[in-house]
């Protein structure tokens, strides 16, 4: 066990007030039971759908029944099914045209007529909010969303990859080869977007309203991009207090053990970093960070 080497003077750590930490077990059963005989089979084709149990426990955690839920990277419409099952109001936002629609018939499928009354997917880009949820500024009482990742997952062609092509081809990464798409963007032209998306997210909820984010680490050439430490940071920039976090379990808990439960593509990445030496592990959790519009940030 190594020691760490003091701070010189001047260098200490800035001293922060904690932000309270939990830790839900919501892969306890498989992402595929989950949504088996209640989602359209046709959703399997997202490349990176949230967990249903975890779209359900933030809703259910951070709004009431009656309260207005927005989603505004809807993707298939988990956030929004699930809130509206809740007996919430659900408005989801993607800029796929491909994906809206699949989201609507997700929804007509999901739902019985009561509950798809009170859910939508409209087609927009989600770093112009204003253009495309403006009736609902500043009445929105949870937004909670999971953006792109930055990185290369898409449609996976198994038959392909088994004789020895490309798993996912490169045209089918990034959700689409449209450059608004955010799965594109990198480094700084994220940040700029998604301070866009935040600002926007600020505007929609009312004044104490929550903005939960669910973002997983990625790499990048073998080093972890610390997406939810980057998340704080912008959504605060743009003037959210940071509330807690939340550590989302993608591994079962067996027995005091841990049971991953990695996608083929996570299996496949990390058996590729090790093959060219980088000492990669499956990340078997995602960030769920939660924010409040109007409260002065503790940090
Ligand atoms: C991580 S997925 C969200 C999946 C969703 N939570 C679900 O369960 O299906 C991110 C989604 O954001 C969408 N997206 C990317 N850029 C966008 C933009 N500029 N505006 C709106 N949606 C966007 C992608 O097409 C993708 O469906």
């Amino acid at each position: 066990m190594t020691t760490p080497t003091p701070r010189p003077p001047g260098h200490a750590r800035p001293s922060r007030p904690a932000v309270p930490l939990g830790v839900w077990p919501v892969a306890q059963t498989t992402a595929q039971y989950q949504r088996a005989g209640r989602y359209l089979p046709a959703c399997t084709d997202h490349p990176a759908k949230m967990l249903p149990e975890l779209a359900r426990r933030i809703v259910a955690e951070y709004s009431t029944p009656g309260a207005l839920v927005v989603d505004v990277m809807a993707g298939i419409a988990t956030t929004v099914a699930e809130a509206a099952l809740l007996d919430r109001r659900a408005v989801g936002v993607e800029l796929e045209p491909r994906w809206a629609q699949l989201a609507e018939a997700n929804l007509d499928h999901m739902l019985d007529p009561a509950r798809r009354s009170l859910a939508e997917v409209r087609l927009g880009d989600a770093r112009r909010l204003g253009d495309v949820l403006g009736d609902l500024e500043g009445t929105v009482d949870l937004v909670c969303t999971s953006p792109p990742y930055a990185c290369d997952v898409g449609n996976m062609d198994k038959t392909r990859w088994g004789s020895g092509g490309d798993l996912c081809p490169s045209t089918a990464r990034n959700y689409s080869t449209d450059r608004a798409n955010l799965g594109h963007a990198r480094g700084v032209a994220y940040e700029a977007a998604m301070t866009d998306v935040y600002a926007g997210c600020h505007a929609l909820l009312r004044p104490g309203g929550v903005l939960v984010t669910v973002t997983k680490h990625t790499r990048r050439g073998g080093r972890t991009l610390d997406l939810a430490g980057l998340t704080s940071e912008l959504a605060r920039g743009v003037g959210f207090a940071y509330l807690g976090h939340v550590v989302a379990l993608h591994a079962a808990v067996r027995d005091g053990d841990l049971v991953a439960r990695p996608s083929f593509w996570q299996t496949t990445q990390v058996r590729k970093a090790r093959q060219r030496g980088e000492p990669a592990h499956l990340v078997v959790h995602e960030d769920v960070l939660v924010f409040r519009k109007g409260t002065a940030d503790a940090h």
